[in-house]
C-alpha cells in the first residue's frame, strides 16, 4: 500500500477461517474462557479508532504466560491470526481482526509479579494497568511515569511504544522497557533484555519488540524501570495569547534544559470542550499545563524559570495547583480530553493525528496546521504534548458528509507530510496501526520498510501475528 487510505476505508483482507477442529481444541481447554459471543467478538474488534469493528473469529480471555503458548501453538498449526488485546484504548486500529482469527485478551493478566524497590525496576504481566502498578508502587515510595493518558494496560503500552504526558521528562516505553518475555510466532517462549540498567549483549531485541504493534509476537511479561517519587510536585496553568507564544515558551523550556515533568498545550477548543465534560471553569484560550518535579527548591526554580520565559511571550495569570486534589483535577480532565472533544459534535467520527518533529520545528508544525484548521471550518480541537515535538490536532468530522471527511483527510495528509518535511515523524504516539502504513512508507522509506518486511517474515513466515498492520506482509 503507498498511499495512505481515507480515514473510514478499511483495506480489503482475505478471511482466514478457523477450523472447526482448531475451536474444539479451544473450547476444551479454555471452555468459557473461549468466546464466540457475537458481542464480546465485536469488543474486541475494535479499539478507540474511527473504524468499524472487524470483529475475531474468537476471543481467548489468557490468565498466564502457558495460556498464551497453547493457543499461539494452535494458531501456528492452523495459520490462523491472532491479534493480543489489552484493554481496547488502540487509536489506529489496531485491534481490527482484518484476517478474522483468534483475539488474545490478555486483561486477567494482571499480576505485578515483582518490584525490585532496591534496583527501580518491576516485572508485570501485560495486563496490568499503568493505574495499577502505580497503586502498587506508591508505598514503596516509587512510581512508573509512562502516562498516554488512557489507562491502558503496560503490555499496549509496550506493543505501540506510548509516551503521553509525562515522556518530555522521563522518556518513553522506548526508554523504560528493560526486558520482555514474549511468545514468539511459533508459540516458544522468549525471553529479551535482563533487569540490567544496560547490556552490549547481541542485538536489542526488546527494542525491536517495543513499538511491533503485536505483529512480532505476544508480550506477555514486561520489565520497567522505575522511578522514586518526587520529592516535591508542583502543577501550573498559564494563559497565552496565541497558539505560537504557548509554543514558543515551550520551545525556549526545553532548549534551556529545564527538566520540565509535564507540558501540555490546550487550545481554547479543548479547554471549551473539558470545561464542559469535567466542570471547569478555564479562561478560553490556549493554555499550557505544566508540572514540575523534584527537590522544593528545584521545582520552585523550575517553576520561576518558566514563568519568566511565559511572560516575555504575553503569558498570563500562572496559576499553582499545588494541592493533590487540585493536580488530579486538572489531569484528569485532560486525560479525558479525548473524550470531552467528542461529545461537542455528538455522532461525529475523529481521527487523531499525533505527528512529532524536532522541538525547535515544533512552532512551524502547529501554526501553519491551525492555519489551515481555521480556514476549513470543520470544528477541530488541539492538545499535545509539546515538550516533545508532539501534538494531536483532531478533526470532528459529520460522518455523512462525504465532502468534509474527505477534506479533513487532506488536510491530515498535509499536516504529516509537513511533520516529516521538518524532519520528524508520522506518529509520536498512537503507532502506525492501520491508518499510517502509507504515512510509514513515506517516512521511512522503501528500504527500511523492506528491512521491517524482512525481519517480520523471519520471525513470523506465516503472518500470523496481527497481520495487515504496519506495513502490507508481500
Ligand atoms: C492524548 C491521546 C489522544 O494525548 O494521545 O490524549
Ligand atoms: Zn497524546
Amino acid at each position: 500500500m503507498n498511499a495512505p487510505l481515507p480515514d473510514h476505508v478499511l483495506p480489503a483482507h482475505p478471511h482466514r477461517p478457523v477450523p472447526p477442529a482448531m475451536l474444539a481444541a479451544l473450547r476444551e481447554r479454555f471452555g468459557a474462557r473461549c468466546s464466540t459471543a457475537a458481542g464480546i467478538r465485536e469488543q474486541h474488534g475494535r479499539g478507540e479508532s474511527f473504524y468499524d469493528a472487524a470483529p475475531p473469529e474468537a476471543v481467548v480471555f489468557c490468565e498466564s504466560t502457558e495460556d498464551v503458548v497453547a493457543v499461539v501453538k494452535l494458531a501456528a498449526a492452523n495459520a490462523v491470526p491472532v491479534i493480543p488485546f489489552g484493554v481496547g484504548t488502540s487509536l489506529e486500529g489496531h485491534l481490527l481482526a482484518l484476517q478474522g482469527g483468534v483475539s488474545l485478551d490478555l486483561s486477567r493478566m494482571d499480576r505485578v509479579l515483582h518490584i525490585h524497590a532496591d534496583d527501580l525496576t518491576a516485572t508485570v504481566q501485560a495486563g496490568v494497568t499503568r493505574e495499577q502498578l502505580n497503586r502498587e508502587l506508591k508505598d514503596a515510595g516509587l512510581f512508573f511515569p509512562i502516562d498516554p493518558g488512557a489507562n491502558a494496560t503496560l503490555g499496549g503500552m509496550a506493543a505501540t511504544r506510548a509516551s503521553g504526558t509525562n515522556a518530555v521528562r522521563y522518556g518513553t516505553m522506548r526508554e523504560n522497557v528493560l526486558g520482555l518475555t514474549v511468545v514468539n510466532a511459533s508459540g516458544e517462549l522468549m525471553h529479551t533484555g535482563t533487569r540490567a540498567k544496560k547490556s552490549s549483549a547481541g542485538y536489542d531485541l526488546t527494542r525491536l519488540f517495543v513499538g511491533s504493534e503485536g505483529t512480532l509476537g505476544v508480550m506477555t511479561e514486561v520489565t520497567l524501570k522505575l522511578y522514586p517519587l518526587p520529592e516535591a510536585v508542583s502543577a501550573a496553568i498559564c494563559h497565552f495569547p496565541s497558539i505560537d507564544a504557548a509554543v514558543r515558551t515551550t520551545i525556549q523550556t526545553i532548549q534551556m534544559g529545564v527538566p520540565i515533568a509535564r507540558c501540555e498545550l490546550l487550545d481554547a477548543n479543548a479547554i471549551r470542550a473539558v470545561n464542559a465534560y469535567s466542570k471547569l471553569g478555564l479562561r478560553e484560550a490556549p493554555m499550557l499545563l505544566m508540572e514540575f518535579h523534584g527537590s522544593e527548591a528545584g521545582v520552585k526554580e523550575q517553576a520561576e524559570t518558566v514563568q519568566a520565559l511565559a511572560r516575555d511571550h504575553g503569558g498570563e495569570d500562572f496559576q499553582w495547583a499545588r494541592t493533590p486534589e487540585e493536580r488530579t483535577k486538572l489531569w484528569t480532565a485532560r486525560h479525558q480530553a479525548y473524550f470531552a472533544a467528542l461529545q461537542t459534535r455528538p455522532g461525529c467520527r475523529s481521527q487523531s493525528s499525533d505527528t512529532c518533529v524536532p522541538i525547535s520545528r515544533l512552532a512551524e508544525s502547529i501554526n501553519a496546521s491551525v492555519e489551515e484548521a481555521d480556514a476549513s471550518g470543520i470544528p477541530y480541537w488541539i492538545v499535545g504534548h509539546v515538550g516533545d515535538g508532539n501534538f494531536h490536532l483532531t478533526y470532528l468530522m459529520d460522518p455523512n458528509d462525504p465532502a468534509e471527511l474527505a477534506a479533513a483527510e487532506a488536510l491530515n495528509v498535509k499536516m504529516v507530510r509537513r511533520a516529516l518535511a521538518l524532519e520528524g515523524t508520522c506518529t509520536g504516539e498512537h503507532g502506525v496501526g492501520l491508518h499510517k502504513m502509507g504515512y510509514l512508507l513515506e517516512e521511512a522509506g522503501a528500504p527500511a520498510v523492506a528491512a521491517m518486511r524482512a525481519i517480520k517474515r523471519a520471525l513470523d513466515p506465516q503472518n500470523i501475528m496481527n497481520p495487515g498492520k504496519v506495513f502490507s506482509f508481500d
